[in-house]
């Protein structure tokens, strides 16, 4: 073979590929998606099977070490995950210094960016046992830390982590009880979210998983890579989209539910108004995942109580939309995030809470990428090229004469 860097390099030849549309930055094995067919696999699994049979510690697991735990292997994972929940007393304080009606998403990164502050061990890449406990202590304290933010949100007092709990009852019961309260899980609600954040948990090279790439191809440790990761995920285009949707159906309720004239307007590119929740840069068929969504999401919202009429609005927009020629011609269909934000609302959750709750389910996918990168021997630092469009040079102009 030809090595193409070099030859690139000495013909002065680059690729222009805006938005990465055609261009692989890395060789993988964890997750592999058919856009056309709308499959979608974590290290082989069809995602279905995973959805009804697994949970998200077990996914998590499966993502970071490439295989299914054994039962062992499963209980030892499972409680350090568990052991790790604290946050330290110092980090608790930091909620006090955000403003009470802070957008949690911010507030979430600028916490786990500040665990590379409190656990400074966590600095060498390269340590193993590092980053195994870098891991843990992740997986472990981003639902402590999102909790924190919803309560520091709602002017409720902070509840210290219950480890008796598994991970997303924990979660749920630090978010929605009261100190020296008996906090009763729903069995309903804590399997719908377990099951959102299985299904949530990677898809490849997206925005976010890519953010965290490249901040950790400079060798900077998993807290500062994931904080990163998780204001990539902030944007609406990405992880946003789920509150987006939200407003979205809101507002389409709030002016008399003309879904008709709301998809007219989306179809005359009216500047900001797109159909939230459709689309996908890989998918050109039905996402796989919303498939799995919308059949729970009539499901929990029966079970929770929520006779929601903005679902009836969605599934208007959604029937709508898939028999227009606009949508058909440009393969939209409904993403992950479509149906979610109905679910989360039945919860209980504030919309803009949403995207947190998207940045739960997605940490083992950064975690696993990032540890598949830093062990990639052919590793390098992201550095893309550009094609120069300024100017030629020209003469420094003294300010007197411009
Ligand atoms: N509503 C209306 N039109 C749309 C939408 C939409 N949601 N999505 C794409 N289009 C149109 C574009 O205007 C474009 O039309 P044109 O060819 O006439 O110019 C065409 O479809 C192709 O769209 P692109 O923007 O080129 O597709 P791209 O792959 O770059 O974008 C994206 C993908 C960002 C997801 C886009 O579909 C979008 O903005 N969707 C709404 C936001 C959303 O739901 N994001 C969540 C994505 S999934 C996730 O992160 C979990």
């Amino acid at each position: 073979g030809v090595n193409l860097d070099k030859l690139m390099a000495k013909t002065g030849l680059v690729t222009l590929d805006p938005g990465f549309v055609n261009t692989a930055a890395c060789e993988s094995d964890i997750t592999y998606i058919d856009g056309e067919a709308g499959i979608l696999r974590y290290r082989g699994y069809p995602i279905e099977e995973l959805a009804s049979n697994s949970n998200f510690v077990e996914v998590s697991y499966l993502l970071i070490y490439g295989e299914l735990p054994t039962k062992e292997q499963y209980e030892d994972f499972a409680d350090r995950v568990r052991r790790h929940t604290l946050l330290h007393e110092d980090l608790r304080k930091f909620f006090d210094g955000f403003p009470r009606d802070a957008h949690p998403m911010p507030v979430l990164s600028s916490a786990v960016s500040a665990l590379s502050t409190f656990y400074q061990d966590s600095l060498n890449p390269f340590d193993q046992q590092q980053v195994e406990l870098s891991t843990h202590r992740l997986l472990a304290k981003l639902p402590t830390i999102a909790a924190y933010a919803y309560k520091k949100s709602v002017g409720q007092p902070f509840l210290y982590p219950d480890n008796s709990l598994g991970l997303v009852e924990n979660f749920l019961r630090m978010t929605f009880g009261f100190p020296a309260e008996p906090y009763e899980v729903d069995p309903t609600m804590a399997r719908a979210l377990d099951m959102l954040f299985i299904l949530h948990a990677d898809h490849e090279q997206n925005c976010s998983t890519s953010t965290v790439r490249m901040v950790g191809s400079s060798e900077a440790n998993l807290f500062a890579s994931t904080s990163a990761g998780i204001n990539a995920l902030f944007g609406p285009l990405h992880g946003g989209a789920n509150s987006a949707v939200l407003e979205m159906l809101e507002g389409i309720r709030a002016e008399g539910g003309d879904v008709d004239s709301f998809v007219e307007r989306v179809k005359n590119k009216e500047p900001g108004v797109k159909l939230m929740g459709f689309g996908h840069r890989v998918y050109k068929n039905y996402d796989p995942r919303a498939r799995i969504i919308k059949k729970t999401a009539d499901e929990v919202l029966e079970k929770l109580g929520g006779d929601d009429p903005l679902l009836d609005i969605a599934l208007k927009l959604e029937e709508r939309a898939l028999s227009d020629d606009y949508f058909i011609e440009r393969n939209l269909y409904p993403n992950v995030d479509f149906y979610t934000g109905l679910i989360y609302k039945a919860m209980g959750f504030p919309t803009k809470f949403f995207t947190v709750l998207f940045a739960l389910g997605r940490l083992p996918g950064w975690i696993a990428h990032w540890r598949e990168m830093m062990d990639d021997p052919a590793r390098k630092i992201s550095r893309p090229r550009q094609v120069y469009t300024g100017y030629a040079e020209r003469p420094y102009v003294p300010m007197n004469e411009r």
